[in-house]
């Protein structure tokens, strides 16, 4: 029997290449699966310490993506998907409104309940014939009016599902401030306003989809996404996630099928180590590949079971099978620095899926922990035996009255601030290896393939090494001795 040889992050480094490219001018924006496009090719783990709305909400801003956990009950992770969708609500899809036959005392009082500053008028059709503002009421000193006296009447209008781009170019048209949606009968379907508009300028990176709503997936098991994908789809989550530790499973395929047939969601299929179970994730529909099967900083699956695959190679592999199809791959778990990233996309992934770096987050739903003098945050596997008490079994074929045999541990990490300056310090570590490499972006650095296999002499001259940091660097610490 030949054995190969098989390789992770720290057991490589790119080889640094002739550049004209300067690393804030990278477009590091990627597919994350089917159509989806993230501007930050980052995701975060499905896990219980690490993705619920807050956190889900903070990645989408910067241009990644959450999938929120599902230890939640049904109801509760669809709740949370659809808040995550509301944040950036730039279409209000069912606004305030009066009718015609309303005095300007009622519009005021009704602008005084609901705190709104402008409202479509609609006569008993439900069409739209005027829109009424504060700044009409402002001149107005008859209460007594009718509001189809003070509004303005036909006003300016988009019709059907305008993109950000249309509706900006209203605003600044007109000069208005208030843009009412409707269909071709001339039935209002919604309002844009320019405080939301402006609202979506302060994230210029955003990851949105075609209404401007940030971009959110979920997770779902084989045994649990009958009950879960109606939900979710109400939701108006973007994409789902199959989260299972064994991907390369008939159970598991069988779930990607059902719902790309049932539910119309892209899928992503996972996980897999193997450029067979890449395979036959694709040809069961799966609209992106999730690769790692125990590279996970609190996984103990490869000393529990004894079976997996380095990442590195894990994520070359996959990738190079999913190429063949222009899948998307994603690596997840195993990502320590910011290089890791880095790595990882140029070893063939469109992105990589972190828990441990985004469980010390201020917006990461793990308890804080005050532990000699320093504040941490509790991250543990979701095969933990904590987590596997608290419904997460089944990720591990693992019923709920059977005893826990774990695949994974608990612990904790160090805080961290805010995701926004943390995120930032990542991706300007995967900008400034592009640079390095001379790939303007993440297509580029797929295909750029210059590795080198370094000793652990190498990986330790890599590291800081001979001092004593004195000084944390924001971007740079280690847990293990090096
Ligand atoms: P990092 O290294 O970013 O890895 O902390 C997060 C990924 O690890 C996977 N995961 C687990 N794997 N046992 C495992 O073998 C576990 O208990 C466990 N919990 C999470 C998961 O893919 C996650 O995204």
């Amino acid at each position: 029997m030949q054995l190969d040889e098989a390789l992770t992050y720290d057991d490589v480094l790119l080889l640094p290449g002739y550049s004209e490219v300067l690393p804030r001018d990278c477009d590091i924006s990627t597919i994350l699966c089917g159509e989806i496009h993230l501007n930050v090719p980052v995701i975060s783990s499905a896990m219980d310490t690490v993705t619920e709305e807050k956190l889900a909400i903070a990645i989408a801003l910067e241009g990644g993506a959450g999938v929120i956990h599902r230890s939640l009950n049904p109801e509760d992770q669809a709740q949370q998907a659809a808040n995550v969708k509301r944040f950036l609500n730039w279409i209000i899809a069912s606004p305030v409104t009066v009718g015609e036959e309303a005095s300007i005392k009622d519009v005021r009082l009704v602008m005084d309940r609901f705190n709104v500053s402008g409202m479509p008028v609609l006569n008993s059709q439900e069409k739209l014939t005027g829109i009424i503002t504060s700044r009409d009421l402002r001149f107005c000193r008859d209460d007594t009016l009718n509001v189809t006296a003070v509004m303005t009447k036909n006003p300016i209008v988009v019709q059907g599902e305008p993109t950000a781009a249309e509706a900006r170019e209203k605003f600044d048209k007109h000069r208005i401030e208030k843009l009412p949606v409707v269909d071709g009968e001339g039935c209002l379907k919604g309002l844009i306003t320019v405080k939301d508009m402006e609202k979506h300028a302060l994230f210029p990176l955003a990851a949105t989809d075609k209404k401007g709503r940030l971009i959110v997936g979920a997770a779902v098991s084989p045994q649990d996404y009958e009950i879960r994908m109606p939900l979710l789809k109400k939701a108006m989550v973007d994409f789902v996630v199959l989260d299972t530790a064994h991907g390369d499973t008939k159970n598991v395929m069988n779930a990607v099928t059902g719902i790309k047939k049932k539910f119309g969601i892209p899928v992503i299929g996972g996980n897999v180590a193997r450029k067979d179970g890449t395979r036959r994730l694709i040809d069961a529909g799966a609209d992106a590949v999730k690769v790692g099967i125990g590279p996970g900083s609190i996984c103990t699956t490869r000393i529990v079971a004894g079976i997996g695959v380095p990442q590195f190679s894990a994520v070359m592999e996959c990738a190079d099978e999913a190429a063949k199809n222009n899948i998307s791959v994603i690596a997840d778990g195993g990502i320590e620095f910011s290089g890791d990233i880095t790595k990882a996309i140029g070893a063939g992934a469109n992105s990589v899926m972190i828990g441990s770096l985004f469980a010390g987050l201020k917006e990461a739903p793990g308890r804080e922990i005050l532990y000699d003098g320093r504040i941490y945050k509790e991250y543990r596997g979701m095969g933990s035996i904590g987590a596997i008490n608290d419904g997460a079994g089944d990720r591990y074929q693992i019923d709920k009255d059977e005893k826990p045999v774990p695949e994974g541990i608990e612990g904790r990490v160090p805080y961290k601030g805010e995701l926004k300056n943390y995120l930032f310090q990542l991706i300007s570590g995967l900008r400034k290896g592009m640079g390095y490499c001379g790939c303007k972006n993440i297509d580029e650095l797929k295909k750029y393939r210059k590795f080198v296999k370094i000793t652990s002499a190498g990986w330790r001259e890599s590291h800081a090494h001979g001092v004593t940091i004195t000084q944390e660097a924001p971007n740079y610490s280690v847990s293990r001795p090096i």
